[in-house]
């Protein structure tokens, strides 16, 4: 009997990744993917832990699926990655159907857990990774592993784009993050396998690879003498036949390269994009958030940055309202927004969480009303700026890789055949214009004839 999989993703791209490669084992096992989680008789949550309000979502989808797992037992309901990390045997507490958690670094064994449980297994499993301070370094290391040879084209964000992990964990502990409690230590990938997953994208017809990492600037492998680094991974992934552009992210702002920067300058594949987050615009704030770097050494990066790749996109992070920000922090945050002028930003209300420095030592004191304003004020700025900068961009023309029809395929009533595409320019933004579905997966010249804060208006 095929068994029958739906499977849910919240989070970051590292998560969508994860949902892939999910997918992709359990495809080799038998298993088809439904989009109607009635049907399915295996439903998987891939979960996120970054922010209390990821986790709230889920455990609301969990409790909706209480009916149904009482109607139908033999269902099979699992709750994957960082908040099965994070919360491991609490979540049966909170959600006693559910059979089996699995976190981020266990994934690999998600056929043989599942099979586990239908051939009777005692319920509910729990394969999860071992905790920071649980045993020798490497023991914790190997324990974080993931898997990342099988690749399902069809669960990618395009058949023409991929995700590459190059590195795992994150080994920075800002105040704020959980994550390098639930992916674990950073570990560089090796570089043969990341060439030769690139390698097998390529054959598949990815003509854009988006390598990952929490802090992929970071990105180290040693082998006996040799040390590889991020620059010399792009200067070797730059010769695969086939790859038209190679994106990064995430950076951390004090691992930014003069040699990183070289080769995005001087490598054509390599995207002008890079993404770095600032998260605040005030030292104390920084301090607190012990990101290790200031305001004046993220400017610097940024001079840095202009100088050198002339044109490039840089987007950035920042959280509002952490521990102790004042009025003057916030104004301070804007300020730099203002200077740094980035192509857009993700802003995010802090939220405490579990486990981590800031949770142990700083108070959680700015009222949630003055999150939300602060948040507003900082969007409607960073819009503004990225309306302004996308103007540039009126009577020029772009070279878009079109990723296919756009949210609102608009049909239109003339030709009938044309919808609304969308694809992104090689500095990362989003491009829509009239054109044919079967444009999809070209790199196509596009004249752009108006712009919003997020999206150029093109026509062919
Ligand atoms: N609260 C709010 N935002 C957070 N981020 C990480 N942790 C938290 C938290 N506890 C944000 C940071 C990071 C992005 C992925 O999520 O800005 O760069
Ligand atoms: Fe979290 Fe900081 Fe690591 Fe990014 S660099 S994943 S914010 S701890």
């Amino acid at each position: 009997m095929p068994k029958c999989l739906y499977i849910e993703t919240v989070g970051c791209q590292m998560n969508l990744l994860d949902s892939e490669m999910v997918v992709a084992a359990l495809r080799q096992h038998g298993y088809t993917v439904t989009d109607n989680v009635e049907q399915a008789d295996t439903i998987l949550f891939n979960t996120c832990s970054v922010r209390q309000h990821a986790e709230d979502k889920i455990y609301s989808a969990l409790g909706r699926l209480r009916r149904l797992k009482q109607q139908h037992p033999e269902k099979v309901i699992g709750v994957l990655g960082c908040m099965a990390q994070k919360d491991q045997a609490l979540i049966f507490e909170r959600a006693p159907f559910v059979d089996l958690v699995v976190g981020p670094g266990q994934l690999h064994r998600i056929a043989e857990l599942l099979e586990s449980v239908a051939a009777g297994a005692p319920r509910p499993r729990m394969a999860v990774s071992l905790d920071r301070r649980d045993g020798p370094l490497a023991e914790i290391r190997r324990s974080h592993e993931s898997f990342d040879p099988l690749r399902d084209p069809t669960m990618r964000p395009t058949p023409f784009q991929a995700f590459l992990r190059i590195q795992i964990g994150c080994d920075k502990f800002c105040s704020y993050c959980v994550v390098p409690m639930t992916r674990g230590p950073e570990q560089g990938r090796p570089p043969e396998q990341i060439l030769e997953e690139a390698r097998l994208l390529a054959d598949q017809g990815c003509l854009e690879i988006t390598l990952l990492g929490q802090t992929v600037n970071s990105y180290k492998y040693r082998s006996g003498e040799q040390m590889t680094r991020l620059a010399d991974l792009l200067e070797r992934l730059h010769e695969i036949d086939g790859i038209r552009r190679l994106k990064f992210v995430t950076n951390f702002p004090k691992d930014m390269s003069r040699e990183l920067l070289e080769a995005v300058r001087s490598l054509p594949k390599c995207s002008p994009y890079l993404h770095v987050p600032l998260q605040s615009g005030s030292n104390a704030v920084l301090h607190r958030m012990k990101r290790g770097h200031t305001v004046e050494e993220y400017r610097d990066m940024m001079a840095q940055i202009r100088e050198m790749i002339p044109g490039a996109a840089v987007s950035s992070d920042f959280i509002v309202g952490f521990c102790g920000e004042t009025d003057r922090d916030f104004d301070q945050t804007m300020a730099i927004v203002q200077e740094c002028r980035f192509k857009n930003s993700f802003i995010f209300k802090y939220s405490e969480r579990p486990g981590t420095k800031a949770a142990e030592r700083l108070v959680d004191d700015v009222p949630y009303e003055t999150k939300q304003a602060r948040n507003n004020r900082l969007l409607a700025i960073q819009n503004a700026i990225s309306e302004e900068d996308n103007r540039a961009f009126i009577g020029r023309i772009v070279e878009v890789l079109v990723e296919g029809p756009s949210k609102v395929t608009m049909k239109r009533a003339d030709t009938g055949s044309e919808v609304q595409l969308m694809g992104r320019t090689h500095c990362d933004r989003i491009v829509v214009f009239q054109g044919s579905p079967q444009l999809a997966g070209q790199i196509l010249p596009v004249r752009v004839r108006d712009v919003t804060a997020h999206t150029l208006l093109g026509e062919r």
